[in-house]
This record gives structure tokens, sequence and C-alpha cells, in this order.
């Protein structure tokens, strides 16, 4: 057996929540509250690698005062849903390219990839042993949560010389508690998620540490999000919150037809894998995607003449969220109305047909990680 497949180890709980709990949280579990029996550890030191996979009982983990991650906050984190398919079984959406993602994290954070077919293997043995938490509403998933962190013991600034891998789970329904209900934006230019050369392209637990004062100012201006621009001149829009954006032009009747417009990957925003989706289905469905810079210029001007009618932000977590408001420091403007669109719509019935198994997989995007 090579480093790339290994055997786990496999340690059921003793103590499991019952079923009429489990009911309990099912019937309503929010977005990241309750979490499954059990869980996935893999450890790497620069030995061994990657090595003694495990399924053990969810429990809380001992923490040295002196773990690198405490001090330096190198840790990386991933986050896909699986959803309960109408055979039975359980499918992850795009595992492969989370997995990507998490090894471009890693090598930017100086931490060791963690091989495919492990981090695969690591969702199937979680999935399988605790597949009794998969909700079975539809619209609701199992949010699986990937994350590593340097594990080794010492003060110095240094990549770590152990890591820990994990795997979590949890039951999740919506994600913003109105659904998708449209939400008001705030253009945040006093503070930045990522710069040129920064770390915004790596789901990296800083990242959002950053974030949250300017999540905390769009509240405090009665904003559900915030809208991230770029460093420099903070003039270009780059993405909201925790989902990358996408900009509608035109529409359906219309004989130009509908453009689909999102931020190009310039480094800082994060690759999105509901973006590359939505990029796709947009151009299974005949619109045009395209990938540009866009200004808030533009976003204001586009929305008031009615050449841009939507804008829906796009994640793991909410799927697809339509935009009606935007604010900023000199005023603010509303997009198609302020409600949500036929072609943000459009998107999200296709998208989730794909992932809770109604619609079919042309691009192969489901796969099976329970039967
Ligand atoms: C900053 C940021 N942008 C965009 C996204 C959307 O990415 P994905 O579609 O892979 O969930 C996320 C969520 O992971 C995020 O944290």
């Amino acid at each position: 057996m090579t480093e790339n497949t290994q055997a786990f180890r496999r340690e059921t709980s003793t103590s499991p929540v019952a079923d009429d709990r489990l009911a309990e949280i099912l019937a309503a579990p929010g977005f990241g509250k309750f979490f499954t029996d059990h869980m996935v550890i893999i450890d790497w030191d620069a030995d061994a690698g990657w090595h003694d996979p495990r399924v053990v009982p969810y429990a809380p983990f001992t923490v040295d005062p002196a773990m690198m991650v405490l001090h330096y906050g190198q840790e990386i984190f991933e986050g896909l849903k699986a959803y309960l398919q109408p055979d039975g079984s359980v499918a992850g959406f795009r595992p492969s390219a989370n997995s990507a993602r998490l090894n471009k994290s890693a090598a930017r954070l100086a931490m060791p990839e963690l091989p495919e077919e492990l981090f695969l293997q690591s969702l199937r043995e979680l999935v399988t042993i605790d597949k009794r938490w998969v909700p079975t509403t539809p619209g609701m998933s199992l949010y699986l949560r990937p994350f590593m962190f340097a594990s080794e013991v010492g003060l110095g600034v240094r990549p770590s010389g152990k890591v820990t891998y994990c795997l979590i789970a949890s039951p999740a329904a919506g994600y913003f508690a109105g659904g998708a209900a449209p939400v008001t934006v705030w253009l945040s230019t006093e503070y930045v998620r990522a710069a040129p050369g920064g770390t915004g392209e790596a789901k990296t637990g800083g990242n959002y540490a950053s974030s949250l004062i300017a999540q905390a100012q769009a509240a405090a201006k009665g904003c559900d999000q915030v809208v991230w621009l770029d460093a420099l001149e903070r003039h270009w829009v780059e993405e909201m919150g925790t989902n990358n954006l996408c900009f509608v032009f035109g529409s359906a009747d219309a004989e130009a037809g509908v453009e689909i417009v999102t931020p190009e990957l310039n480094g800082s925003l994060l690759r999105g894998i509901t973006r590359d989706s939505v990029l796709q289905i947009a151009r299974d469905l005949g619109f045009t995607a395209t990938e540009r810079r866009i200004s808030t210029d533009e976003w204001a001007k586009a929305a008031e003449t009615g050449e841009m009618t939507e804008t829906f932000g796009c994640g793991t977590a909410a799927v697809v969220t339509p935009v009606g408001t935007v604010k900023h420091a000199d005023g603010g403007f509303q997009i198609g109305g302020g409600s949500s669109g036929p072609v943000t719509e459009q998107i999200r019935e296709a998208l989730v047909g794909i992932q809770n198994g109604t619609a079919e997989d042309p691009h192969g995007w489901r796969v099976r990680l329970a039967d």
C-alpha cells in the first residue's frame, strides 16, 4: 500500500447521538452547529510522511499551549457538501476540486500536500460511518470540513515539522437566515481581504480572522455581507464575504441574450468551486460567461441603466444568493429593483439539481461517498 492509499483504522463511537435527538437536530440543523459522531485524523511529520489514518469518535483535541498553529496561524481548510441521492447513496459535489485547492493552499502556507486519493478516502470513511447524519430533507446536506494545522510544539517562525489533518462533518440547512432572499451588501473601502502576493487565493484561517471587522462594519451599516475590493485602488470588485460574485447583463428576451460576468482570478480572490460550476452551467444554458475585471463604477452605472439585470453571490455554503442592494460610504444603489431575478434562479435550479441528483450530471461532478 502506498502513501496515497492507506488502510484506515476505525474506532466506533460508544456514545453516538440517540436516534430521537438526531431526528430533532436534522429537523433544524442550521449551519455548523452540530457535529457527527466521528472524525478522521491523519498525521504527518517530515520523516514518516502521512501516516496512521483513522476514524475515531468525535472529541476535543488536547492542545499544547506552545502548538505552532496557535501562534503563527499555519492552518488551511476546505468546505464541501454531500447530498443524499434519489437511490439512497450519498454523493459529494466535486471533491477532487477541493482536494486540488487544499493542496494549492498547502503549498502557499508551506505545508505538505495531502494525496488526492487519501483525501477522497477520508471523505468516504466519514460519510459512510456517519451516514445516518445526512439530512433527507431536500435542500439540506452534510457539510464536510477538512482542515490541517501546524501541530509541532515549539516557538519560532518556521514551517511546522508536524501537521495534523482532520475531517469533521455537520448537517446543514441553508446558510443565510433569509434563505434565497436578496441580500444587502456593503462595499468595504476601509478594509481589504487580500493583496497581490498575499494569501487571498489560499483558504487559510487568517484571511477569515482579518475579515471579521469588515463584516461587523457591514452589519453596523445594516448590510448582510461585505464586498471586498482590490487592495491597491479599492475600485475593482473581488468577492462577497465567503462567496464569489456574478453579474448578469441582458436578459433571455433581449436579442443579445444573457452574459454572466465574474471577476477574473487574479491571485487574491478565492477560486470558488461554485464559481467554476456556475461558469460551466451558464455556458450549458446557452449564456455567455466572461471572466474579467469589473469596477464599482461599472456595477453602479450598469445597474442604473438596466444593462445589468441581476447580481448574485455563489459559494458552497449558500449555493446562490441574490444581491438586491449595494451600500457604500457615498450612498448606494439597487440591482433589478432589489429582488432576485430569473437568471439567478435558473442557475440555482440547475446547480441544485445536479447536486441532489434530480438532474443529469454531464460533467461528472457527483462523486459517490457512501452507498
Ligand atoms: C472568500 C471566499 N470566496 C469564495 C468562496 C466560495 O468558494 P466555493 O464555491 O468553493 O465554496 C468561499 C468559500 O469557500 C470563500 O471563503
